[in-house]
C-alpha cells in the first residue's frame, strides 16, 4: 500500500469550510485524510503500492502477467494509468487495462484476474486500486469533500496448487442510479448545475450521500450471504471482513444486520477517509500488516459506490511465506536493478532529446510539438 504524507484533519477543514470535527466524526468516522502533493498521481501512488506487494510476494516484475487498475481518478482517459504502472514496473510481459466501477472497481478487478489465472490464461496478475480523489473534490462542497482522501493499495494473485485465493465472487450494478454520483468526463452530454450544491462540473465529484447512505446499508448484507452461498462458507468461518471505507455508520449497519461483532470488520476510515477504489486494499494491506489475517483464513471483501456498482467477494487467504519473509536478497537486487534501469532509460531519452535541440540541422524542432517526455519530469515515482 502507499498513502501520501500529507494529512489533512477535520481541523484543517473547519479552517476553509462550515463544518467541524465534532460533526464529521459523529456523521461519518473520519478523523484525517491523506492529500496528494503535485506529482503524485495515481499511476505513481499505484506503482509505489505494487513494487511493494512485489516485494512481499518475491516475485519479478517480468513474471506478471497482467495489471488490473481500479480508480476513478486516472491521469488520462487513454493511456491507461495501468499501462504507466506497467512501463515503471518493467513488468515487460505484462497486460495492463484501468476498469470502471468506482469504489467497487478493486473487487471486480480482483474477479477478472482471478477468473484469467483460473482459466490457465495467465499465471501472475497485480491488481491495484488507486485514487487522487483530492483532485476531483468540489472544495466548495462540504457534505462531499470532508469523505475523501487519496492513496492506493495492491496484491498479487498467482496461480497455486492449494484451494485458495478467490473462492466466489457477486458482481452486480445498477444503473438507474447512475446520478446519485459521479465525475462528469468529457463524454457527458451537458454539464448543468443541478443546484448550487450538487453543481455537475466536469472532472469535480457530485453525490446525493444520503441515497448513496441508503443504498449501501441495503445491498452489503445480501451481497455478503450470496458470495458466502456461492463459496460454501459459513458467515462463522469468516475471520474478517474488509468493507469499502465509506461511513463508520455504513459498517456499524452492516454488522448489526449480518449479527456480526463490529471487530470482525476492518475499519481504517478514521485515518484515510474513502478512498474510493483504493479502500479495500489498504485497509486488507493493514490487515495482513497487523497480523489480523492468517493462513488459511477466509475474508470477505465488500465494496459499493458509484454506477451504482457493488460487489463482494469470498477469499482463502494463503500467506507466502507463512513462517517469516524468506525474500531472495538476489531476486530483491534484481527488482531494484529494474527500476533503476527504467528510470535511467527516461533520463537517456531525455538528454537525447536535449542534444537533438541543440543540433541546429535538426529536421524538425521538437519543443514545437508537445514532448512526451517531459511528463516524466511531473511525476514522483521515487
Ligand atoms: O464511496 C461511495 C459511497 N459513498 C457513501 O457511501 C457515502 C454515503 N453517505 C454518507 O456517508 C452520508 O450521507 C454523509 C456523510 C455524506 C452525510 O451524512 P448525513 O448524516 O446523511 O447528513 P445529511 O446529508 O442528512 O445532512 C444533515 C445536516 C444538513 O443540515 P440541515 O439540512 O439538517 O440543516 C447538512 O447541511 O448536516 C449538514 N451537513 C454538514 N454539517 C457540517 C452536511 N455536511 C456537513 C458538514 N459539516 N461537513
Amino acid at each position: 500500500m502507499c498513502v501520501p504524507e500529507r494529512v489533512l484533519t477535520n481541523d484543517d477543514l473547519a479552517a476553509i469550510l462550515e463544518t467541524s470535527d465534532e460533526w464529521i466524526k459523529a456523521r461519518t468516522g473520519i478523523k484525517e485524510r491523506r492529500i496528494a502533493d503535485e506529482g503524485e498521481t495515481a499511476a505513481v501512488l499505484g506503482v509505489r503500492a505494487a513494487r511493494r506487494a512485489l516485494e512481499i510476494t518475491d516475485i519479478l516484475p517480468h513474471q506478471v502477467d497482467l495489471i488490473v487498475v481500479a480508480t476513478s481518478t486516472p491521469e488520462n482517459i487513454f493511456p491507461s494509468t495501468a499501462s504507466m504502472i506497467q512501463h515503471w514496473l518493467g513488468a515487460s510481459k505484462a497486460g495492463a487495462f484501468d476498469l470502471s466501477a468506482a469504489c467497487s472497481g478493486f473487487v471486480y478487478g480482483l474477479d477478472m484476474a482471478a477468473q484469467a489465472i483460473k482459466s490457465g490464461s495467465i499465471d501472475t496478475a497485480i491488481v491495484i486500486g488507486t485514487e487522487t480523489m483530492s483532485r476531483v473534490m468540489n472544495w466548495q462542497d462540504r457534505s462531499t469533500c470532508i469523505l475523501f482522501g487519496d492513496g492506493a493499495g495492491a496484491v498479487v494473485l498467482q496461480a497455486g496448487e492449494r484451494k485458495a485465493g478467490v473462492l466466489s465472487t457477486v458482481l452486480r450494478s445498477d444503473g438507474s442510479g447512475f446520478d446519485l454520483l459521479g465525475i462528469p468526463a468529457l463524454g457527458s452530454p451537458e454539464i448543468r448545475s443541478k443546484d448550487g450544491l450538487h453543481e455537475r462540473r466536469l472532472h469535480k465529484m457530485y453525490m446525493s450521500g444520503g441515497e448513496v447512505f441508503k443504498f449501501a446499508t441495503r445491498v452489503i448484507k445480501s451481497s455478503v450471504l450470496e458470495s458466502l452461498h456461492k463459496s460454501h462458507v459459513k458467515l462463522s468461518d469468516v475471520k474478517l471482513i474488509v468493507p469499502h471505507q465509506a461511513n463508520k455508520r455504513i459498517i456499524q449497519a452492516a454488522a448489526r444486520s449480518l449479527n456480526m461483532d463490529e471487530d470482525r470488520f476492518v475499519t481504517n476510515l478514521e485515518r484515510y477517509g474513502n478512498t474510493s477504489a483504493a479502500s479495500i486494499p489498504i485497509a486488507l494491506v493493514e490487515a495482513l500488516e497487523e497480523g489480523r489475517v492468517n493462513d488459511g483464513d477466509y475474508i470477505v471483501l465488500i465494496g459499493f459506490g458509484g454506477g451504482l456498482t457493488w460487489a463482494s467477494s469470498v477469499i482463502r487467504w494463503v500467506i507466502p511465506h507463512p513462517e517469516g519473509r524468506v525474500v531472495n536478497r538476489y531476486r530483491e537486487q534484481r527488482r531494484r536493478a529494474g527500476y533503476a534501469l527504467v528510470s535511467l532509460r527516461t533520463r537517456w531519452k531525455r538528454w537525447l532529446k536535449a542534444l537533438q535541440r541543440l543540433n541546429p540541422f535538426a529536421r524538425f524542432r521538437p519543443e514545437d510539438f508537445d514532448d512526451p517526455d517531459e511528463f516524466d519530469d511531473y511525476y514522483d515515482v521515487s
